[in-house]
């Protein structure tokens, strides 16, 4: 194994499962958090929250917000923190996002990885289900 990280595009759940409403799954072992924006692009962070690692997909959207449950940060699909329940929100509040696409009737999520499954393939539903770019 090299260590290295490497790029890839990984199909973790069917478009049919990602509207409007915080979907939880898998790529890998990196747990996320998916939802449809507005315009019906699809949108994927991290399912923990910058404040104290709490999942983020047990909270709400507002618009393209994603409000967490416990304290109520406001995440954008970028992962950027615009809103605080009182006052601004901190200082370098985020979580990491990550480009999702979809294609073949799936959603795709690029991620990072530092191992592949054997062959580069499935691994399991809910997991990393192919590590195949979208055409
Ligand atoms: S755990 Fe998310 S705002 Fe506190």
């Amino acid at each position: 194994m090299s260590g290295h990280a490497r790029a890839v595009w990984v199909a973790v759940a069917e478009s049919g499962e990602v509207g409007r409403h915080l979907l939880a799954c898998n790529a890998g072992d990196r747990p996320l958090v998916l939802f449809r924006r507005e315009n019906g692009d699809p949108a994927a962070l991290d399912d923990e929250c910058w404040h104290r690692m709490l999942p983020l997909s047990n909270g709400r959207l507002e618009g393209d917000q994603l409000i967490c449950a416990y304290h109520g940060l406001a995440f954008d699909p970028e992962g950027r923190c615009v809103r605080a329940r009182l006052g601004p929100p901190p200082r370098n509040a985020c979580v990491q996002a990550y480009p999702a696409v979809e294609a073949h009737g799936m959603v795709w999520v690029r991620i990072e990885m530092t191992e592949m499954p054997e062959n580069g393939g499935s691994i399991g539903l809910g997991s990393v289900r192919s590590a195949l770019p979208p055409q």
